[in-house]
């Protein structure tokens, strides 16, 4: 299995600062990224359109923040997984907690998003993970199980389909965490097991992975991915420095 490493540029970035970081990024990574990474850069919706036509000749891959329209319907205000398609995306973050937060997406929407995702030949990273409330309660295990279940529903794997499954902590997301290795290992292996009772082993082991995202850095990149529950990471803050990202893609 690939290791993942994806970069969640959020708004973080202007245009600008986005087109440097990705003719910087596009620049150092235009052949030679290490065998078996995959490496994603997610801009704002702006900027994706510029940072494709930039990374188009290299090794890097393009993903999106999420869409927010409905059954392929115009909706004033929103953004179509269709145009996301159009301008090469791979990859599409569903579920994001900051995105649950801000657009009060639930489950069964989120759900929807990710089989229209799957419909258009995306590559869906669901992100799930708890607060520190229910990380301190003993609510974890069935909080998970209900974020899995719910966004899985009829998500139906064929052979060369592929998911990610992105276990994100709400209460290790920069600049709070990282969590700790064991506390990553453990979860994942949660994570694993519940899926086997969404999806078929054979699925589960060939077709899916599962990254962690919460303050990972050129720091402690080194120690996550050597976890083997680990298949890669999903990056925020140290993903939109170029130096920052560049050692950790290349850890
Ligand atoms: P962070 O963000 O790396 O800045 O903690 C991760 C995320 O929210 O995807």
């Amino acid at each position: 299995m690939k290791k993942y490493i994806i970069g969640n540029w959020k708004t973080v970035l202007s245009p600008k600062q986005s087109e440097k970081l990705a003719i910087a990024l596009g620049k150092k990574f235009k052949q030679k990224i290490k065998t078996g990474r995959e490496v994603v850069i997610c801009p704002s919706y702006l900027d994706i359109a510029n940072v494709a036509s930039i990374i188009k000749p290299t090794k890097i891959n393009l993903g999106a923040q999420g869409f927010f329209s409905g059954n392929y319907q115009a909706i004033t205000g929103s953004v179509s997984v269709l145009a996301l398609k159009e301008l090469g995306c791979k990859y599409v973050i569903l579920g994001h907690s900051e995105a649950r937060l801000a657009y009060k997406l639930d489950d069964m929407q989120i759900n929807h998003q990710i089989r229209l995702a799957a419909e258009q030949g995306l590559i869906p990273i669901l992100c799930i993970g708890e607060d520190q409330e229910t990380r301190a309660s003993n609510q974890k295990e069935m909080f998970i199980k209900n974020q899995l279940v719910k966004g899985l529903t009829n998500i139906r794997l064929r052979d060369n389909d592929k998911l990610i499954i992105a276990y994100e902590p709400i209460w290790a997301i920069s600049p709070n965490g990282p969590a700790q290795l064991d506390e990553i290992t453990r979860m994942h292996t949660l994570i694993r097991r519940l899926l086997l009772e969404i999806l078929p082993a054979n699925r589960l082991n060939k077709n899916v992975a599962i990254v962690y995202g919460g303050s990972v850095d050129a720091n402690n990149i080194k120690e996550i991915m050597g976890s083997a529950a680990v298949d890669g990471v999903l990056i925020g803050k140290a993903s939109t420095d170029f130096d920052s990202f560049s050692s950790i893609i290349n850890y």
